[in-house]
């Protein structure tokens, strides 16, 4: 609809001034080497009023960023906002548990919510853009940022992605406009193009070589997704795709992205990602970056200026194209435009949010809670009537009388999570979960004990954690990863509980006494030195702002844990990349055969699978119903679906939630198939001794694949294909749909 307008700016402006659009500086602080931020702030304003920038991000604040965009509005030549970004990633001031938690709702409702309240708390502040959702699949839990992630399935993160972009734009409007034009809208940003986690050795910005196959099936989908909900913008990620760095690959950015998927939206670089292209070995210098990443598809340069330093010479020289420069610079204003940046370019500073609400903190707290997954629960040796009730240790009862809390997380309130808004960490940090265990239970004498740090072997508190476990009736063992130890650039070798914690929980575990460990972590965990001594394990991953209510919650079952794990626990690193939506081998695993896929010193499969999760109650999953047992490859391919259903029970005493997946496999294809793919679930809430039939449709979508280059395409092929349905990836049950 800004076409017009677009063009007539553009018919106006110098190459100086179109260069200008394409360039993002940093202001408050850096997310990248170099230290650019307070450099480059000193200089924002001067480019600004010379037409040489187009956006700035990490900047926050009503008056502060109206302050600078007055500059760009009245004071350059023609008077071009500038669109403000910001890595809002879970939450601004509100902070929501991790991505990687979310996931574990699987409820894509709880990804909207953060979109919409991290939303509105950004605009009012005169943020336009986050730098969300991050939606790189990834198969490595040694990478930091599978914190960021919705973990290893595509399927699972795709809803996510789409889900996210929602919350923070709104539902496009007639025609596809954009709806993030509202004063409680952002634009998001599909990230990282593409690939990134595949990093080899779960390694940061490491190498990827991906077959055209796996780019498609596997990194690809969550991309779509996000771009049919109306993404605005997509950042290239840092990885190479196949020798070719993403930030210079023609192949993802324009091929596929802009031309086969007709994205007309902006491609932004990530921090530096344009100058990486020298250190990658794939251009000579900065003029050679910025022109293989211009010619690329990258449509805006952050933080590097290699675009706004030579593209004027390239473009004389004629190694750049005019028309290739003015359609970047034609996104540009675009979402400027779409964000109604002309025509109102400022925010009410009386209308700025300065901090959570009652309700904010309550979308907080439901949402953590709802995410938290219940690894263990086993009978405590202790016996009946110890006072977790009926022999298992979870749900504690609130009379109790004596709890002790123990562990280097139990009083901490640094709970957020990596990429939290640096402003709530100073001024919002988490609620504690002493002091929430506390209030859950006002009758009972409550402990604290340290026990050792979250990181370094000083043991030496572990002998007060003991005493204190010995005089509670029940010990609750916070543990974990710091939040710094998750995120960009905190990849890890070994997953395990660092420091001395592991000697802590199998301290507590030597007491005999009753007991639960809270986990509080940004990824998975190796859990084999303590696992088997813990009767139950709760995963709270990095919960936010209200992290100590919502582990209350859970554990003193005000809420009955309903999540499921979004990607597998391995049971040792040498295991990675264990998951579930693996190909078939040859010579399948075979315990009793030598010449099978396995380890000599572990069991194929991960401690814990992609979609485990129990409950305070329990659930029976019954056996798939096929609308048709065969369908035709080519009603497929034209629109045809059928319907799978199930009925699910709540065969326990209380109520709760289970999530019914379920998974496909190709028994026959031209291009060896995941064993599992998760092609549908539904979280569902049930009384004790009530039933639902759940109902999934499949069509092509969910039923063909990816073939590989040069003549890739997607297929439905001919055969058997068998469909399981349960409440994790190992479920059993299963029906045979032959596609003829
Ligand atoms: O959005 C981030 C990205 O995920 C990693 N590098 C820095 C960007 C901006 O902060």
């Amino acid at each position: 609809p800004h076409d017009h307008r677009v063009r007539q700016l553009l018919d106006r402006m110098t190459v100086e001034e179109k260069l200008g659009q394409l360039q993002q500086l940093a202001w408050g602080w850096d997310t990248g080497p170099g230290g650019g931020a307070s450099e480059a702030a000193a200089k924002a304003e001067e480019e600004a009023r010379a037409g040489r920038l187009g956006s700035v991000l990490s900047i926050f604040g009503a008056r502060t960023t109206n302050a600078l965009q007055r500059v760009a509005v009245e004071e350059s030549r023609l008077g071009i906002p500038l669109v403000f970004g910001l890595d809002v990633i879970h939450g601004c001031w509100t902070t929501f548990p991790v991505p990687l938690a979310q996931a574990a709702s699987f409820d894509p409702d709880v990804a909207r919510t953060d979109g919409e309240v991290s939303a509105a708390e950004a605009r009012s502040n005169g943020v336009h853009w986050t730098f969300s959702p991050m939606m790189d699949v990834t198969h490595e839990p040694r990478w930091g940022r599978v914190a960021e992630s919705n973990g290893e399935d595509p399927y699972l993160t795709a809803a996510f992605a789409a889900a996210k972009v929602r919350g923070y734009q709104g539902e496009p409007g007639e025609g596809g406009s954009a709806a993030y034009g509202a004063r409680n809208r952002v634009a998001a940003c599909a990230k990282h193009f593409v690939a990134y986690g595949g990093a080899e050795g779960g390694r940061d910005y490491n190498t990827v070589d991906v077959s055209e196959s796996r780019l498609r099936n596997l990194y690809l989908p969550p991309f779509k997704a996000a771009l049919e909900a109306g993404a605005a913008t997509v950042m290239a990620s840092f990885n190479t795709i196949s020798g070719v760095p993403a930030h210079g690959n023609s192949h993802t950015l324009t091929d596929i992205l802009k031309q086969e998927w007709g994205f007309d939206g902006v491609v932004v670089s990530d921090w530096s990602g344009v100058q990486e292209l020298i250190p990658h070995g794939f251009a000579e210098d900065g003029a050679a970056a910025a022109r293989l990443a211009l010619d690329a598809g990258v449509d805006m340069e952050m933080t590097s200026t290699h675009l706004v330093t030579y593209g004027k010479k390239l473009l004389r020289e004629g190694r750049i194209d005019g028309r290739r420069l003015d359609d970047a610079v034609a996104r540009v204003l675009r979402l400027k435009f779409d964000l109604g940046l002309f025509d109102d370019p400022y925010v009410d500073e009386g209308d700025a949010i300065h901090g959570p609400t009652a309700a904010t903190r309550e979308a907080a707290r439901k949402t953590a809670a709802r995410s938290m997954v219940l690894l263990k629960n086993d009978d405590h040796p202790a016996g009946k009537g110890h006072p977790g009730g009926k022999g298992k240790v979870l749900p504690l009862k609130p009379s109790v009388r004596s709890l002790a809390v123990v562990g280097p997380f139990g009083d901490s309130d640094d709970l957020l999570g990596t990429w939290s808004f640096p402003e709530a960490v100073k001024k919002y940090p988490s609620v504690t979960v002493l002091d929430a265990v506390r209030r859950a239970a006002p009758g009972a004498k409550v402990t604290y004990a340290r026990g050792v740090d979250a990181e370094g072997e000083d043991t030496g508190g572990i002998p007060e954690a003991v005493a204190a476990a010995k005089a509670a009736d029940v010990t609750v063992v916070v543990v974990g990863e710091p939040p710094a130890m998750s995120g960009e650039a905190a990849s890890r070798s070994d997953i395990g509980l660092p420091g001395g914690q592991e000697k802590l929980v199998a301290a507590v575990a030597a007491t005999g006494k009753p007991f639960v460990v809270v986990l509080v972590n940004g990824r998975p965990l190796t859990m084999s030195g303590w696992l088997d001594a813990a009767p139950a394990v709760l995963e709270a991953w990095h919960p936010g702002l209200e992290a100590g209510n919502a582990i209350a919650d859970v554990l003193f079952g005000e809420v009955v844990p309903g999540g499921k794990l979004p990607v597998s626990f391995p049971r040792a690193v040498g295991q990675i990349p264990v998951h579930y939506n693996h190909e078939s081998t040859g010579r399948p695993y075979d315990a009793g055969n030598k010449y099978s896929s396995k380890y000599l010193d572990l069991p194929p499969d991960p401690q814990f699978p992609f979609g485990h999760g129990l409950s305070y109650t329990t659930f029976a999953v019954g056996e798939p119903r096929l609308s048709r047992e065969r369908i035709a490859a080519r009603a497929l391919r034209e629109g045809d679906t059928l319907e799978v259903s199930v009925s699910v029970t709540n065969t326990g005493d209380r109520a709760g939630d289970e999530v019914v997946q379920l998974y496909v496999h190709d028994l026959t294809a031209s291009i060896t198939q995941p064993v599992r793919k998760l092609r549908g679930f539904r979280r569902v809430t049930l009384k004790p001794g009530a039933s639902r039939t759940v109902r999934f449709r499949i069509g092509a979508d969910d039923l063909g694949f990816w073939t590989n280059a040069p003549d890739g395409e997607f297929r439905v092929e001919e055969g058997a294909v068998d469909l399981y349905v349960g409440g994790s990836s190992r479920a059993t049950a299963s029906r045979r749909l032959t596609i003829t």
